[in-house]
């Protein structure tokens, strides 16, 4: 299955990706987890991109369309791909129809943005490997360490609260035409993001088989 997951800034795409990974086995390709693991390594991509991302701008299309045609060329993607974070313009939709892409569904995750601010504020991530906590939501074993490798858990920089509110401005501007874009090609499914993750998973789940 060739899936989109849609929704706000903080909405819960990457938890959810996470789910359906485990469900269906098929990856999950973040652009957001590209794009830091390049301004880690302080690739030129990841130098471009850096100044967009810690002030809540998208980066620009050209260089995530260019990151996600070659990584949907790898051998993994055959069987079907999750997309988390792609696309976030239209003409990022557009560019993903051009290469010949068919998306089978594409999962909108609904968030009211009174709830965003605070689920972003009690994020936490590993510096090493990236995995997502919450302080209250999604606890690690032990406080500031992250389960999977025992690496440090950080606040990213764009989860500070201003930096979220731009964020969500341009989710409204850039992102959410999208909805009608795939509503009128009867792709699109809309969840609502549950206070509790496994009832999002579950609706995520029922949106799947629709
Ligand atoms: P990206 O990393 O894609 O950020 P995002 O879409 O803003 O998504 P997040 O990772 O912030 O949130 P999420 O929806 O995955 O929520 P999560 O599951 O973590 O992009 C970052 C930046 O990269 C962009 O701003 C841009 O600059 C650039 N970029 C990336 N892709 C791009 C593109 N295509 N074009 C241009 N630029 C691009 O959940 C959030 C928190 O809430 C977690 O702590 C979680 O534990 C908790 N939580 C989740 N579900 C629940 C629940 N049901 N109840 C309570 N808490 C919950």
């Amino acid at each position: 299955m060739k899936l989109i997951l849609l929704g706000a800034p903080g909405a819960g795409k990457g938890t959810q990706a996470e789910k359906i990974c485990d469900k269906l086995g098929i990856p999950t390709i973040s652009t957001g987890n590209i794009l830091r693991a390049a301004v880690k390594d302080g690739t030129e991509m990841g130098l471009k991109a850096k100044g967009y991302m810690d002030a809540g701008d998208l980066v620009p299309d050209e260089v995530v369309i260019g990151i996600i045609k070659d990584r949907l060329a790898e051998d993994d993607c055959k069987n079907g791909f999750i997309l988390d974070g792609f696309p976030r313009t239209i003409p990022q939709a557009e560019a993903l129809a051009q290469a010949g892409i068919d998306i089978d569904k594409v999962i909108d995750i609904e968030v009211p943005d009174e709830k965003i601010t605070a689920r972003m504020s009690g994020r936490r991530v590993c510096a090493k490997c990236a995995n997502s906590y919450h302080i209250e939501y999604k606890k690690p074993q032990v406080e500031g360490v992250c389960d999977s490798c025992g690496g440090e858990l950080i606040q990213r920089k764009d989860d500070h609260p201003d930096t979220v509110l731009k964020r969500l401005v341009e989710y409204h501007k850039l992102t959410e035409p999208l909805k009608d874009f795939y509503s009128n090609l009867g792709k699109l499914r809309i969840v609502e993001g549950q206070e509790e993750v496994a009832d999002t998973t579950a609706l995520v789940f029922s949106a799947l088989e629709d």
